[in-house]
């Protein structure tokens, strides 16, 4: 069956920027309700713009600044959420930073402030949500994993530690959530040309500040989403999504896992 997405009220975390923004002109243009969070109100104002220039109307889009580490405001942000339209159809955990540095100069707080935006803060939002998708008796639930959430590699030890979490975590809420009218799907997208690198964190939890071979040699961000679209439309469970080599290696881990775990050590240090 095709899932539509007209009139659905679509919540999408990370949607100032990347992916969560293109996503955000993709339902606009099915006619999805839309709200959009991130940290940053001035970029969602332009991303709201670009909505209403794919097609939807004005006052069918919230824009709501969450930060996904702020537990204590995110009940009031779920508040205003759901009182949008009374609804929330769907909910896209897409928020996410990653990192680029060796494991010996990481960090503890870098690795836990990997850990709080990119697994606790999308368990959290989730948590939240789940009751009133339980109560409509429908709903579906999305995260932006990673082909790092599958596969280990250098300099994103924290990052590959996280994506495998939040992995394990929607695999098993979508098998507690069958029979109960709520899908759960995991996004595993490869390189995609976003601003992903430009905000990873360093050893140090600085920013690494620019983007690097592996993004700006990555999938357009238009393409990579109508692929995520296509995926929703037919019920994945998990969309992969990807054009580089590192999308064979999710085959190659299956299949000869030692030849991955050797391949991976030629992975060159970003820059
Ligand atoms: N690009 C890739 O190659 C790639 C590959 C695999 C997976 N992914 C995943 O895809 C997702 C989207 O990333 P992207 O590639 O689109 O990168 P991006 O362009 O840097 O977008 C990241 C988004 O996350 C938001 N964000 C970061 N920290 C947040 C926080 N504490 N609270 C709320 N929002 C926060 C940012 O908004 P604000 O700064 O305004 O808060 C931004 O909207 C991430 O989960 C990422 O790990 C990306």
């Amino acid at each position: 069956m095709v899932q539509s997405f007209k009139d659905k009220t679509v919540w999408i975390t990370g949607a100032s920027s990347g992916i969560g923004e293109a996503l955000a002109y993709e339902f606009a243009n099915e006619g999805a309700k839309l709200i959009l969070s991130a940290r940053r109100m001035d970029e969602l104002e332009r991303v709201k713009e670009g909505c209403v220039k794919a097609g939807s109307r004005d006052a069918d889009i919230l824009t709501l600044a969450l930060d996904v580490t702020d537990e204590t405001a995110m009940a009031e942000k779920v508040k205003a959420a759901h009182a949008h339209t009374g609804r929330i159809h769907m909910l896209i955990n897409n928020a996410g930073i990653s990192q680029r540095s060796l494991c010996v100069d990481t960090d503890m707080e870098t690795y836990r402030k990997l850990f709080d935006v990119d697994v606790f803060g999308q368990i959290a939002l989730t948590k939240m949500v789940l009751p009133i998708m339980l109560d409509q008796k429908e709903g579906h639930i999305a995260i932006t994993s990673s082909v790092a959430g599958k596969i280990g590699v250098p300099y994103r030890t924290g990052y590959c530690a996280a994506k495998h979490a939040v992995m394990g975590f929607y695999d098993a809420l979508r098998a507690e959530m069958a029979n109960s009218g709520i899908r759960v799907t995991t996004i595993t997208p490869g390189f995609i040309r976003t601003n992903i690198s430009k905000y990873a964190l360093k050893g140090d939890g600085s920013e690494f500040g620019k983007t690097d071979q592996n993004i700006a040699g990555g999938m357009d961000v238009t393409a990579c989403v109508k692929v995520i679209m296509d995926g929703f439309h037919k019920g994945k469970p998990e969309i992969a999504v990807g054009e580089g080599r590192e999308m064979s290696a999710l085959w190659v881990k299956r299949l000869f896992p030692k030849r991955l775990f050797k391949m991976v050590e030629n992975v060159p240090k970003p820059e």
